[in-house]
């Protein structure tokens, strides 16, 4: 891609046919670093081809890890990588790998498990606000690690003998943190247990890959986790979860453009909150064999609702959902309680024509009958998509510009809703 591509949407075509859903990008990047766990190979089918997913495995790829791709066609969706790290070469993520990718703190976890040791560059600043990883510290301290801090990286430590194993509560859900403490429990010598864990589907999936190689996990799908250490963990073989939040997100677009379409592999019972939440706003949405079916004839209704830890409504959703009631007849009112600083959306879609005030962590959009198209960026992945679900039900054109945003968690954006009868295509820029 070229750093300065763009996307041109020519806005109001109604939207219908079937799309293929990929493979869920954050359960991806929780699945790839379960290849530390190992000298065994471990499969992941049904990958999604983003950019995310490619600085994932280059990073892995720094530990002495080997990544092959086999058995995917250029036109198909999704691929099949095979990952095996029969020994460890670096203990290292360094930060010029780091700071492109926040997920990559989710190394830290498994490398302490395997090697007893890893050395993880901290973050930094992030778009969405300000996103700590104290809680992942605390608790593989709870494990047993000693952690420090110096010249911006952070190191973990195991004991001689290895991890103990612990207990701990998470004094506020966070994915990313029970998902690091999974990784490193499942080695532990003793028994551990988690509380208040998060548990979103892809906290299950990633229980569903462990147990595949050999851990030992009760409570899966709960926020009550207990895992028994096992002294080793084996390869497998393992298909990634289909990407809720990408349905979710052609979902509001199909019905901002009042159209239908099925979404090919998308798990209602994994959205539940989105699916109520498009309900309430009068749009049709039923499971359908191998999918849901969602379409949408009559005026978008107002919704109010929070984002909330799962089952609650995902902060993922947020932006692409509040595209969609811009053109509600009436005022929406959404309330952001995961992350600070996400609406930053809000500005471009008013520049679109929508009328959208925030105070704080809540945003009443007061629906409007049109939007018109403009040029807009956006800051990270969902808003731009926003702007894009945006674009798609507004009159003219609309450019959406700073595409790596969309690139790390769309897979082949404009093709998709290119299949659904879209006006999009993707441009260089100047
Ligand atoms: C993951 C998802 C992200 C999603 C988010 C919430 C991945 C790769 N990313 O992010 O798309 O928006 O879950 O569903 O899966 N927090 C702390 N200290 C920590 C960790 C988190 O205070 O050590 C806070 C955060 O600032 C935030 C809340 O906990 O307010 C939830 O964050 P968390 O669930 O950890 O998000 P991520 O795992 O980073």
């Amino acid at each position: 891609m070229k750093k300065m591509d763009k996307i041109i949407i020519r806005g109001g075509k109604r939207l219908s046919g079937t799309l293929p859903v990929s493979g869920a990008k954050n359960s991806a990047l929780t699945l790839l670093p379960c290849a530390l766990l190992t000298d065994e190979p471990l499969t992941l089918r049904n990958l999604p081809r983003l950019a995310d997913i490619d600085g994932f495995q280059h990073l892995l790829n720094q530990f002495g890890i080997s990544t092959s791709i086999a058995g995917a066609r250029p036109e198909d969706f999704g691929r099949v990588m095979t990952l095996q790290a029969t020994r460890l070469t670096s203990t290292v993520a360094p930060y010029d790998l780091v700071r492109k990718m926040r997920a990559s703190i989710l190394v830290l976890g498994p490398m302490l498990a395997r090697a007893g040791e890893a050395t993880v560059s901290l973050p930094g600043g992030c778009a969405i606000g300000n996103r700590p990883i104290d809680l992942h510290l605390k608790v593989l301290e709870a494990l047993g690690a000693t952690i420090e801090l110096a010249a911006g990286y952070v190191r973990a430590i195991a004991p001689d003998g290895g991890l103990p194993g612990g207990r701990y509560s998470f004094p506020v859900v966070s994915v990313g943190a029970t998902e690091n403490a999974l990784m490193t429990a499942v080695l532990c010598k003793g028994k551990s247990t988690l509380h208040n864990a998060a548990r979103e589907p892809e906290i299950v999936d990633l229980c569903n890959l462990l147990v595949a190689m050999g851990g030992q996990i009760e409570g899966i799908g709960t926020s009550d986790l207990t895992i028994h250490g096992v002294d080793r963990l084996h390869g497998a073989t393992y298909m990634v979860m289909p990407d809720r939040i990408e349905a979710g997100s052609y979902a509001c677009a199909a019905a901002i453009t009042g159209g239908d379409v099925m979404l090919k592999g998308a798990k209602i019972e994994d959205m539940e909150a989105t699916v109520q939440a498009l309900r309430d706003a009068g749009v049709f949405v039923e499971p359908r064999a191998g999918g849901i079916y969602v379409a949408a004839d009559g005026p978008i209704k107002p919704v109010t609702l929070s984002t909330a830890p799962y089952p609650g409504f995902a902060t993922d959703m947020q932006a692409q959902l509040m595209a969609m009631l811009c053109l509600a007849k009436g005022s929406s009112v959404l309330t952001e309680t995961i992350f600070e600083n996400r609406y930053m959306h809000v500005p471009e879609l008013n520049r679109m024509g929508a009328r959208i005030e925030t105070k704080g962590r809540t945003a009443v959009v007061h629906g409007v009958d049109t939007l018109t198209g403009a040029e807009v960026m956006a800051t990270d992945l969902r808003a731009s998509m926003s702007l894009v679900i945006a674009g798609l039900a507004a009159e003219g054109e609309t450019q959406v510009h700073r595409l790596y945003h969309l690139d790390r968690g769309y897979e082949r954006l404009e093709e998709k809703l290119q299949l659904l009868g879209a006006e999009i295509e993707r441009v260089g820029g100047d």
